[in-house]
């Protein structure tokens, strides 16, 4: 309802309003009304955005026009009806220009001593610039988290943010080469939102430059698969298995830390290629997963020794092993390699919880008698060596996953304030196949919905102050996380294979 008549001044209608942070979006619904006198008043509050569900309440359709609305209504009126506006310069206002996006990141706030701790990290918010030529602005849609981010909290300096790969979605453009709407993978950070020159971000693994990559269309697939099997891990294990131990039809391979982003994909991969597969995990469930995939033989470590389990599976000894985990469970495994064979050294996650603790020696290197005694070739890779061909093997590994040669699972947690915890996670053994935080931010609309300052710097979220930076630690606890996994298999119809929840 809008009726607005500046000549008798009888006018009547409803104007929505929506005061917002990039995380904590709060709807309004402003009742405006005139008969001779004026009278504003706020009539009601249709809701706040859940922030552990990240679900809003429903948005009455006249809200998308705020921005065709607001400009009509005298800036006096609004100020005097809502209050917190304060909007003392209507220029601003019509111009509508976008200024005080707030945006959430994960600090590195101390060094993790063992397990890390959600306290280990800092959630702050910052003030967003407005988006300049060349740069573009994106919202994260699905943020990794990885192992080596771990060792990564051992050298970054304090204070930093915590680095990792996102598919990020573009939702402001004024870099000719990213459209609204496109989907990219980034070296984006713990962050909720960026502006950036893409052109001048740096990669996570080397820091060189490293643009954001637009996503094709992977057929129907989600765009989360970017940063699993059809991104970094699978690169990993494609590249690291075939390139570093030239793996032959009918040879033993075992991997480690087998239900994993990267060895549900170095095992599968073992099998397309004729290999007898073992896999070593640490739960039941992941065990029965193994079987599903395909591997030959699949044990728990926790329940079952691997010397005996390898007696079983590799009579006749292991000719390739790739190491996701190092110490106990790769003693054991170089004990019964069969001589020359090859070792792919990718992870230690057995002792990433342990650097820092000088108290505790390292468990990787006990690999060395061995080695030595069955005369391995141990080679160890960072899998950024093979850039000039990733996107070979990234189109590699999209054939086989279109075919249902290979299949995936993620363990998604919701919200972005998990980022600690899902992380904290992966090092516990919690996930099966990729760890990936779905951050759920509601499409804010940036179009759509413009966000308002008033020139002397009122904050519409809420959330005051004027830093640039508010530390919102206080909120991270008593977060509910849920998690769910997600399985795919192409084999199977688009219907049967999309999502499947516990
Ligand atoms: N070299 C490279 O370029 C490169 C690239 C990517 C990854 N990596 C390395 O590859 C390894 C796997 O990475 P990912 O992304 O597949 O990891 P991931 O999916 O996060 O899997 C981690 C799994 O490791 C296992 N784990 C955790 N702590 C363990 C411990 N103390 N002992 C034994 N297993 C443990 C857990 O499974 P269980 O419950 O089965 O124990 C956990 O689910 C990591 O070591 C990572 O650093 C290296």
């Amino acid at each position: 309802m809008l009726t607005w008549n500046n000549k008798d001044k009888a006018f009547k209608y409803s104007v929505f309003l929506m005061c917002s942070s990039l995380e904590d979006v709060e709807i309004g619904l402003l009742k405006v009304t005139a008969n001779g006198t004026t009278k504003v008043a706020l009539a009601e509050r249709v809701g706040r955005i859940n922030r552990q569900t990240c679900e809003r309440p429903p948005v009455p359709a006249e809200l998308l026009k705020v921005t065709d609305i607001v400009p009509q209504i005298p800036t006096k009126l609004i100020r005097k009806a809502t209050g917190v506006l304060s909007l003392t310069n209507r220029k601003r206002l019509l111009s509508h220009s976008v200024v005080n996006m707030k945006a959430k990141k994960f600090l590195l706030a101390k060094r993790p001593i063992g397990e890390p701790k959600v306290t280990d990290f800092e959630a702050v918010q910052e003030e967003l610039p407005p988006v300049g030529e060349g740069e573009i602005l994106m919202e994260s849609v699905y943020l990794s988290v990885d192992p080596y981010m771990r060792y990564k909290s051992e050298s970054i300096p304090l204070g930093t943010i915590m680095p990792c790969q996102a598919v990020a979605r573009v939702v402001e453009s004024k870099n000719p080469a990213y459209k609204v709407g496109d989907n990219v993978v980034a070296a984006y950070g713990w962050r909720s939102h960026l502006v950036t020159d893409p052109n001048k971000m740096l990669s996570t693994f080397d820091g060189s430059v490293s643009k954001p990559q637009v996503l094709p269309d992977f057929g129907g697939i989600p765009t989360s698969l970017a940063l699993g099997v059809l991104g970094m891990p699978g690169v990993t294990a494609l590249f690291g298995l075939i390139k570093i131990t030239e793996p032959k039809e009918g040879e033993t391979l075992v991997v480690s830390g087998a239900a994993g982003a990267v060895g549900s994909i170095v095992g599968q991969i073992g099998k397309i290629l004729g290999m007898r597969v073992i896999g070593f995990a640490g739960a039941d469930d992941k065990v029965e997963w193994l079987k599903e995939l395909g591997f030959d033989y699949a044990y728990n470590y926790n329940k079952v020794s691997v010397r005996e389990a390898l007696k079983e599976s590799a009579p006749k000894g292991v000719d390739v092993y790739f190491d996701n985990v190092g110490g106990q469970i790769s003693y054991d495994v170089c004990t019964k390699m069969n001589t020359f064979g090859r070792v792919s050294l990718c992870g230690a996650i057995s002792s990433y919880n342990d650097m820092g603790d000088t108290s505790k020696p390292p468990l990787a290197p006990a690999i060395q008698i061995p080695a030595i005694g069955n005369q391995l070739s141990i080679h160890g890779f960072i899998v950024t060596r093979w850039l000039s061909e990733w996107q070979d093997g990234i189109k590699q590994l999209l054939g086989y996953v279109m075919k249902g040669k290979l299949k995936y699972r993620e363990t998604i947690t919701e919200g972005f304030d998990n980022m600690p915890q899902a992380f904290i996670d992966i090092l516990r053994g919690e996930n099966t196949g990729k760890a990936i935080v779905k951050a759920n931010f509601v499409n804010h609309g940036f179009t759509a919905f413009k966000i308002f300052r008033s020139s002397r710097g009122s904050d519409l979220s809420g959330l005051g102050g004027t830093s640039k930076e508010n530390k919102v630690v206080g909120k991270l606890r008593g977060d509910v996380k849920t998690c769910r996994t997600v399985e795919g298999d192409r084999s199977r119809t688009s219907e049967q294979l999309q999502t499947s929840s516990n």
